[in-house]
């Protein structure tokens, strides 16, 4: 179940929470971005609590950052009511979620998510896990936060590529669940984090909604990988071919809801008009990707997916906007056009 308290009083309901909750230690687990930006705000609410600081980015979110999380939990006598509260993104929330999961054999943890992407997507719905080398969330368990707690105003420090990141997980939702949210979002000719925040709320819900029906991914809930299948193999090929360079989740799922959109309208008739509104929406608002990928090595990147079953590769596709289909197949030869496909839009 996602608990999920949202506003700009947010932390006032976070201390309740603490009291309530009797914590005997609480932790807060940042990077020095949100030490910088997002502590202040904490720390005019929280008064006695244990810092443990990681390295930013997608690079760190692996095994030896979890090791040094445990031991920090384990040095600082953490025992079984204590808290340890993710304040950051979603490559943060990820690894603290999994951390606290695990240690001990689970304490309590609570996000405050710091980016519009995990506020939007990456701290609801109780998958928390790490990377495995380079392979994305291999290692991980499905686990509730005790609460989210979302202040919209923390995007007010993000880089604009951030910002985009966000973005692409909001058209993400809407068109996979609001035609209305869409309808309003393509108009929408520079998104700024005023206009941004305005879409938070109705992202929250549609993400809360369908893990609060499926939260282990057993039918439902594969509806939120729409664009995913790809933009995971291709997240997967940039990190390990454009060294610092390497493109973000969000900017993997623009590509990704572009190659799937029109592998939609191939194989399930989604409209032409939908799919060249959505291909002019993302070319507008999202920088282009260089492709200089091997599509075999993308392949079979996709087919370590963890979604797939039997070894085939597992879409989820469109209908129509807001009617998406899970578990839908297609020949290797069509994932190649729908690639060339987004090379070309270009
Ligand atoms: N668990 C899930 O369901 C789920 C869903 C989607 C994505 N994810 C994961 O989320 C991760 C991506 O999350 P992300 O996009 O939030 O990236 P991120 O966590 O890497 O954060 C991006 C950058 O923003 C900085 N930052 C955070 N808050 C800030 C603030 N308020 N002001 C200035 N800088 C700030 C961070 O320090 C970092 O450098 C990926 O690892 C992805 O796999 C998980």
């Amino acid at each position: 179940m996602n608990k999920i308290i949202f506003g700009e009083n947010v932390f006032d309901r976070l201390n309740k929470t603490i009291a309530k909750n009797s914590y005997s230690k609480v932790f807060v687990l940042l990077d020095e971005n949100t030490k910088r930006h997002c502590l202040p705000i904490l720390k005019k609410y929280l008064t006695e609590f244990i810092t443990i600081k990681i390295k930013s980015g997608e690079g760190n979110k692996n095994i030896d950052t979890a090791t040094f999380i445990w031991e920090t939990l384990h040095k600082n006598f953490a025992d079984r009511q204590s808290v340890l509260i993710n304040l950051g993104g979603g490559a943060l929330s990820d690894i603290g979620g999994f951390c606290a999961s695990t240690f001990l054999r689970g304490i309590d943890f609570i996000n405050v998510p710091s980016t519009l992407l995990s506020m939007v997507d990456a701290s609801i719905g109780a998958k928390q896990g790490l990377n495995l080398q380079n392979y994305k969330n291999v290692i991980g368990v499905f686990n509730h936060p005790k609460c989210i707690f979302v202040y919209p105003d923390f995007i007010k420090t993000l880089a604009e590529s951030e910002l985009k990141n966000g973005l692409a997980e909001i058209v993400k939702h809407a068109l996979i669940a609001d035609k209305k949210l869409w309808n309003k979002i393509y108009k929408i000719k520079k998104f700024d984090t005023d206009n941004l925040s305005k879409l938070i709320l109705s992202s929250i819900r549609i993400k809360s909604k369908i893990t609060t029906k499926d939260p282990h991914e057993f039918g439902l809930r594969k509806v939120l990988n729409y664009g995913h299948t790809i933009a995971h193999a291709i997240e997967t090929f940039s990190m390990n071919n454009d060294g610092n360079n390497f493109l973000k989740h969000g900017e993997a799922v623009a590509i990704g809801i572009v190659c799937e959109s029109y592998i939609s309208h191939k194989i399930n008739k989604f409209p032409l008009i939908d799919l060249n509104l959505i291909v002019s929406f993302i070319k507008k608002h999202f920088k282009k990707y260089h492709c200089r990928w091997d599509e075999i090595l993308l392949i079979k990147n996709m087919s370590h997916d963890k979604k797939n079953n039997s070894r085939k590769i597992n879409f989820t596709l469109l209908n129509s906007i807001g009617d998406p289909i899970v578990n839908c197949n297609c020949t290797d030869e069509l994932i190649c056009e729908s690639l060339n496909y987004y090379k070309n839009a270009f």
